[in-house]
């Protein structure tokens, strides 16, 4: 019986994107008939968050972007954090103190993350729409950082604080604390925001 023969064309090239992650490629080489099967970027990235939180709004923003990650991942918080070489990407969050992050995360962002692919997300009290300069302020602390995304949401300035606020008659802190919005955030439609912007961040850094 004679062989079966593939008549002449181009060889067809099948590209499967199975997920962020994997991207598989099938040449079939077919003048010889020899089927030659090449795995391109089956590249499994090891992803971490990690964070500070004083009353949980970061948290709970860190948890939301955790549960996007499409790889291996560990959340963590920031003093638990003590060597970055094994991971391929970090998302490093921190509550807004005093106009800029949280002074742990300052550290850890200047120290560790040199030249190290991240993406940062911060909660403030502030109203989004007026945290141009706390965004700005992150961005500076992060420069040295190859930084790929920054995420902001108002998150609730807490009770304690608020009150001590009040307290300080004449300051602008007692102005801002009586004009103060932030009550129940970060709330569930940020929290899809923050999960959202973790889904775009996978995207950039896979493609
Ligand atoms: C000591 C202190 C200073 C703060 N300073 C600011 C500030 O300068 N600007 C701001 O928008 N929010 C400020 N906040 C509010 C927090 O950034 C906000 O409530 C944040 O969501 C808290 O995050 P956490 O629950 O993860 O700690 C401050 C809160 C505290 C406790």
């Amino acid at each position: 019986m004679s062989p079966a023969v593939r008549p002449p064309g181009p060889a067809p090239i099948i590209i499967i994107f199975c997920s962020y992650n994997y991207i598989i490629s099938y040449y079939v080489l077919t003048k010889h008939a020899i089927l030659k099967i090449v795995l391109i970027n089956l590249y499994l990235m090891k992803i971490l968050v990690t964070y500070l939180s004083k009353t949980g709004n970061t948290k709970k923003i860190a948890e939301a972007i955790y549960g996007e990650i499409d790889c291996e991942k560990e959340i963590k918080q920031i003093k638990e954090v003590y060597n970055i070489d094994s991971y391929d990407f970090i998302f490093v969050g921190s509550p807004i103190h005093a106009h800029g992050v949280n002074g742990q995360v300052k550290k850890f962002l200047i120290s560790k993350c040199k030249g190290k692919k991240i993406a940062v997300f911060i909660t403030h009290a502030t109203p989004e729409e007026y945290s141009e300069e706390i965004k700005e302020a992150t961005k500076e602390v992060a420069k040295e950082a190859d930084l790929v995304g920054l995420f902001a949401c108002q998150g609730e300035l807490a009770f304690g604080i608020k009150t001590f606020m009040k307290l300080l008659i004449g300051t602008k802190l007692r102005k801002y604390a009586k004009g103060d919005n932030s009550q129940r955030q970060p709330d569930e439609e940020r929290v899809e925001k923050a999960r959202i912007f973790a889904r775009e961040i996978m995207k950039k850094i896979s493609s």
